[in-house]
């Protein structure tokens, strides 16, 4: 039987977020109804609403998600009813090239629910990232659903879905960031931060925390950033060769996602270093820039999509860290809120006063 639940949908470009009924659809037989207990507001649900990402509207938003396995379809092996998951966006496939080709983190036909969520008209949703997590109950493929221990804090762990692993992911799986290396991080958000403590836990031995935000800058330092550079006030590139003896830095991680920031982060680095784009840009951006620059500097560029993570290896992991005391996953969480906040938690996010705010049940 398909049921009604609240849930945060952006019906056009800019229109505030609304709270309205969604109707969730009797799961199909890999499909899964999972009760949401938390969902963090990341950037890329705001990008959704400005119609940075498609122009698939109405969204049903929301994605970083923890909660309990409902109601399963009858094909359902992964998950069972009671079970506490993290929701994924790269529900690997399996059988697409890059699976086959043993790169499952790159995954190009990744899994979701095989039906629609809709308005009460019929009107259907395209959930955020597959999710759409900012309702009472989501529906899912079962392969997005990732058991962790039962004994996580939902707000906290939740984080892991997107955000926190898209940062942590940026640093470590993507800039493959080693002992030893020097690391510098533009965009101290949600991403920014999560990428600054992914490089202490490689043991990067300086990390340069880069916002024009002073606030974000003293968060940044709790993560273990070991130096600030206030990028409203001071010349970005230029402070990132000071601070690495002149050289630049072996790994820079764009966590804002636009053309003066990466070209900073292509000129912050040292030679034949990395290159990280995890922030997103949208589709109006462009950058011009010699051609010999990216010759004669070396290394890689890389984007890192969802820091090229697989939720079923390394979300448990991290649940270790975190509740061994390794990984401070808590100080993500600036505030909880209700279902109908999600419009003043963009504000928040946008004037830079949260770092994430994590819709709780
Ligand atoms: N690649 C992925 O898989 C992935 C996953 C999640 C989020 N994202 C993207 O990562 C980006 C960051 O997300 P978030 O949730 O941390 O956002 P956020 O808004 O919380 O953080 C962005 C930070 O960048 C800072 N900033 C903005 N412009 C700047 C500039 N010119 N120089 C220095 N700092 C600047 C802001 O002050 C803020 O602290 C977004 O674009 C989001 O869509 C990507
Ligand atoms: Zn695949
Ligand atoms: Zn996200």
């Amino acid at each position: 039987m398909s049921e009604t639940v609240r849930g945060v949908i952006a019906r056009a470009i800019g229109a505030p977020v609304e709270v309205v009924d969604v109707v969730i659809p009797d799961p199909g037989p890999h499909d899964v109804v999972v009760r949401v207990q938390s969902c963090g507001v990341c950037h890329t649900d705001l990008h959704y609403r400005e119609g940075g990402i498609n122009d698939e509207f109405p969204f049903l938003l929301g994605h970083e998600a923890a909660g309990v396995v409902e109601t399963v379809g009858a094909a359902v092996t992964h998950v069972a009813t009671g079970d506490f998951v993290v929701l994924n966006w790269r529900a690997v496939c399996g059988e697409c090239r890059a699976c086959r080709r043993g790169r499952p983190w790159y995954c190009f036909a990744s899994n979701n629910a095989s039906k629609k969520m809709t308005l009460t008209d019929g009107t259907e949703l395209s959930p955020a990232l597959g999710i759409g997590a900012f309702a009472d109950k989501t529906l899912v493929h079962e392969g997005q659903c990732t058991k962790i221990d039962p004994e996580a804090d939902p707000a906290v762990a939740g984080l892991l879905g997107c955000g926190v692993m898209a940062g942590i992911g940026a640093a470590v799986n993507t800039g493959n960031v080693s002992r030893g290396d020097t690391v510098a991080v533009i965009g101290c958000g949600g991403v920014g931060d999560a990428a600054i403590a992914g490089a202490r836990l490689a043991g990067a031995r300086t990390i340069i925390a880069i916002d024009r935000d002073p606030r974000k800058l003293a968060w940044a330092t709790d993560f273990g950033a070991t130096h600030t550079v206030d990028a409203s006030a001071e010349d970005v590139v230029a402070r990132i060769q000071e601070l690495t003896d002149g050289f630049g830095a072996d790994v820079v991680i764009d966590a804002v996602g636009r053309p003066e920031t990466w070209k900073q982060a292509f000129y912050g680095r040292d030679l034949a270093g990395t290159v990280v784009l995890v922030g997103v840009p949208t589709p109006d951006m462009t950058i011009e820039m010699p051609l010999i620059d990216l010759f004669s500097r070396g290394g890689a560029l890389k984007s890192s999509w969802y820091g090229d993570c697989l939720p079923e290896r390394d979300f448990p992991v991290l649940v270790d860290l975190y509740r061994q005391g390794r990984l401070p996953l808590d100080r993500f969480v600036t505030e909880r809120i209700a279902l109908d906040e999600v419009e003043r938690a963009f504000t928040a996010m946008h004037t830079g006063e949260v770092l994430r705010s994590v819709v709780v049940w």
